[in-house]
């Protein structure tokens, strides 16, 4: 899928990805990522997520890219936040306190405007993304952060046959082999979810597996 056509998507209203809640592997999973107090965490292709409010506060600091403008105004609208409104480099940056949230593609990001980040959380990006941009994504990562970061990783696994994505289906020796080379990979939960997502199961899945990945740098 083309950035633009996720633009498409939003304005249509296909975001069936969105939780109206926190996500509940964050909140249980994020203390294993052990980032350090008050540092800065990156969330790639964001979205909307309240994850972000979450994270915002636990005393951190927020970065997320997201290339819809209308997801991220939309969240400050939903969330009642003013966001200050400036432009760096090809992108927009919305700003409120403890949040930064730019828009644009992430493939132009450049690693000045990441200079602070010190841990990521992938919720449903990389398995937005189809298998040839996958290892485009984990390199532009690479580029963009010379030592490698503490990551908490979530994503879907099902048979691709089944259904064409997004989300695409993403397993563990996939995941192994993109970050193998700079990261310690634990897979900290791996549960059957599909009784609880019926939109998947008249798409033709029998069986979608959410996992939840830990990966320290080596
Ligand atoms: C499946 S959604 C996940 C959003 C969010 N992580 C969440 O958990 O709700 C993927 C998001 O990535 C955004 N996106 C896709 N390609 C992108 C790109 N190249 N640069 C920035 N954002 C992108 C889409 O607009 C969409 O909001």
């Amino acid at each position: 899928m083309k950035p633009e056509s996720w633009i498409e998507r939003w304005k249509a209203g296909q975001t069936g990805f969105h939780l109206s809640h926190i996500n509940p592997w964050l909140e249980k999973c994020w203390p294993q990522v052990a980032a350090p107090a008050g540092s800065t965490v990156f969330v790639p292709l964001c979205g909307k997520s309240l994850d972000l409010l979450w994270l915002r506060d636990q005393g951190y600091e927020v970065i997320g890219v997201e290339i819809s403008r209308l997801a991220v105004k939309n969240f400050f609208a939903e969330n009642a936040l003013q966001p200050q409104i400036d432009h760096i480099e090809n992108f927009e940056r919305w700003q409120c306190e403890g949040i930064t949230l730019l828009v644009g593609d992430f493939f132009d990001l450049d690693s000045v405007m990441l200079a602070d980040v010190a841990s990521i959380y992938d919720r449903a990006s990389l398995i937005a993304l189809p298998e040839e941009m996958r290892l485009q994504y984990v390199e532009k990562k690479r580029e963009l952060f010379v030592s490698a970061l503490p990551t908490l990783l979530i994503t879907l696994e099902y048979d691709q046959q089944q259904m064409s994505g997004p989300p695409f289906a993403v397993d563990y020796s996939e995941v192994e082999s993109l970050y193998r080379q700079r990261f310690r990979i634990s897979r900290i939960i791996s549960e059957e979810i599909l009784h609880a997502e019926p939109h998947f199961r008249s798409k033709g899945l029998t069986s979608l597996i959410e996992n939840v990945y830990l990966m320290k740098p080596k």
